[in-house]
């Protein structure tokens, strides 16, 4: 197992390291959540001084960010971003995906809209021909957590809250198993129409635009 996990992050750390190509000077970078943008982070900090700043996706990104000396700027002061950095829990062919693995979906989705630019980092293990084993977290406000499992259950999921964990937000996370996904933009409004829903894991009507894949044979692009 530990052996397994060196392998994934060192095509974590390839991918991220990939990314960097994107940056662009003097420019601000959205930066994203979990394991894989930890390493692109890291890799940022070696161009600190060629960029404006970071908007970032989670408080735990920015306390990395600030610890290599990178500027963490607010969103609402950022009219135009580039280009955001992000991982996912699985991408599909057409660069859809499923993120919120690490509950930071709702920051990542805004950022992700602003963005000129998608590039999603992720080593091979993401990448899946139909989105959905991996459950799709939905974020929730706290009061509506019930109605909206209830109603979850009525478009075919089965919702089971993250006991224990809070979002950014101050919101809870219902991750939903075994949702049969054949149109993923279809469920992603779905989801989003239940009221008490903040957002929800699917990345479906604003996918990636760039796809860095790391494979044990070399990093595989995807998109323009
Ligand atoms: C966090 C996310 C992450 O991008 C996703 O969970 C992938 O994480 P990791 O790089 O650790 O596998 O959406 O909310």
């Amino acid at each position: 197992m530990a052996t397994t996990n060196l392998h994934a992050d060192q095509l974590k750390a390839q991918a991220a390291q990939a990314a960097l190509k994107y940056v662009q000077e003097g420019q601000i970078v959205g930066v994203g959540t979990g394991s894989t943008v930890n390493f692109f982070i890291d890799a940022l900090a070696t161009m600190k001084n060629d960029i404006a700043g970071a908007v970032s996706s989670s408080e735990a990104s920015t306390v990395r960010l600030k610890s290599h000396g990178i500027e963490v700027l607010e969103l609402n002061h950022v009219s135009e971003l580039p280009v955001y950095i992000d991982g996912a829990d699985e991408i599909d062919p057409h660069l859809r995906m499923v993120k919120g693995g690490g509950g930071a979906l709702t920051r990542e989705k805004i950022i992700a809209a602003v963005a000129h630019k998608f590039v999603c980092i992720a080593d091979s293990s993401k990448q899946v021909g139909r989105l959905g084993h991996f459950p799709i977290p939905v974020e929730v406000i706290p009061m509506a957590r019930s109605y909206v499992a209830r109603q979850i259950v009525q478009l075919g999921g089965d919702p089971v809250w993250r006991q224990g964990f809070t979002t950014d937000n101050g919101n809870l996370i219902l991750d939903v198993h075994n949702f049969d996904i054949l149109e993923p933009q279809q469920l992603e409004q779905q989801l989003n129409n239940i009221v008490g829903v903040v957002t929800n894991g699917l990345f479906a009507q604003r996918g990636a635009d760039i796809a860095l894949i790391a494979s044990p044979d070399g990093i595989i692009h995807l998109g323009e």
